[in-house]
């Protein structure tokens, strides 16, 4: 005979409770984080959906890193959740954030690749962990990867014998290389000249619409956020203060984004 408080819990076999999703491929509702005791997330909320281009801009500081950590489940949110790909993910463990994060390809901020490792072993760094593929097989993985990101037979050369163009674009070799269905990159053209800058944009472009992935560009180079993007979030004081395509971020006039992408240091955006 059943217990009667049993009837008052849901059963193992009933469905969970329906994800407040509608297609997205990332979603982020209603987000918080403290780091150190200083509050950076104070509710964000971000819908994602396949195959777009979401730049996210925002001043120094202001939370866009340890945002998109929270997509790739390094950063778990002390309220609210994260979804990814139909799955919430803010509360997993390691070994169930594994299936999620090969879906997921991250260029991290500065590249961080590994110094004390040669190209191929930074490219092929999973290939080589899983060990499905002979040797040979990871090699020529790796090449064609290189390829996709116009490097040539680089295999040997160490990240301290490369430029930062290259840097980035090894790093973002490394986040291919599995193709995912998510491409996170944190800040890829900073640093780099104008024209290696474009011909990163380019390959933001040229792998969305390659591979066909959603991706997620975090950026304080506007002139790549227009080109790159099919919509800009603006994050400000911990939450997204405004969403819209490059025509209508340009034409907006919202004090706070003006300021913004005109780069003045007079405005609202100041007296914080
Ligand atoms: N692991 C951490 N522990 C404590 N504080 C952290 C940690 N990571 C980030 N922070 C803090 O969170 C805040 C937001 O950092 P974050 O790196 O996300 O900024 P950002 O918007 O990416 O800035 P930038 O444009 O300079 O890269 C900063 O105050 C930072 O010091
Ligand atoms: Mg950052």
């Amino acid at each position: 005979m059943d217990h009667p408080n049993l009837s008052l819990k849901p059963s193992y076999g009933s469905p969970p409770p329906s994800a407040p999703l509608n297609g997205e491929m990332i979603l982020l509702s209603n987000v918080y984080k403290t780091l150190g005791g200083k509050p950076i997330l104070r509710g964000a909320t971000l819908s994602i959906y396949p195959g777009e281009t979401r730049v996210i801009i925002g001043r120094s500081g202001e939370g866009k890193s340890v945002l998109i950590k929270h997509i790739c489940g390094l950063f778990q949110p002390d309220a609210g959740e994260v979804y990814v790909d139909g799955v919430e993910i803010s509360r997993l463990g390691e070994r169930a954030l594994t299936p999620i994060r090969r879906k997921i390809g991250l260029l991290f901020q500065n590249a961080a690749l590994f110094d004390s490792l040669n190209v191929l072993h930074n490219v092929g760094f999973t290939l080589y962990e899983e060990r499905k593929l002979t040797e040979r097989e990871i090699r020529e993985k790796v090449l064609e990867t290189l390829k996709m990101v116009r490097l040539g037979d680089i295999l040997e050369k160490m990240p301290s014998e490369l430029s930062g163009g290259m840097r980035k674009r090894v790093g973002l070799a490394r986040a291919i290389i599995q193709n995912p269905k998510i491409l996170l990159y944190d800040e890829p053209t900073t640093g780099l000249d104008p024209v290696t800058s474009d011909a990163i944009n380019d390959l933001i472009i040229k792998l969305a619409e390659e591979l066909q992935v959603t991706s997620v560009v975090i950026t304080h180079d506007m002139v790549s956020a227009f080109k790159v993007a099919s919509q800009i979030s603006m994050l400000y004081e911990g939450r997204f203060h405004f969403t819209g395509t490059p025509e209508e971020i340009r034409d907006t006039d919202d004090e706070i984004i003006q300021q913004f992408i005109q780069g003045r240091s007079e405005g609202p955006l100041t007296n914080l």
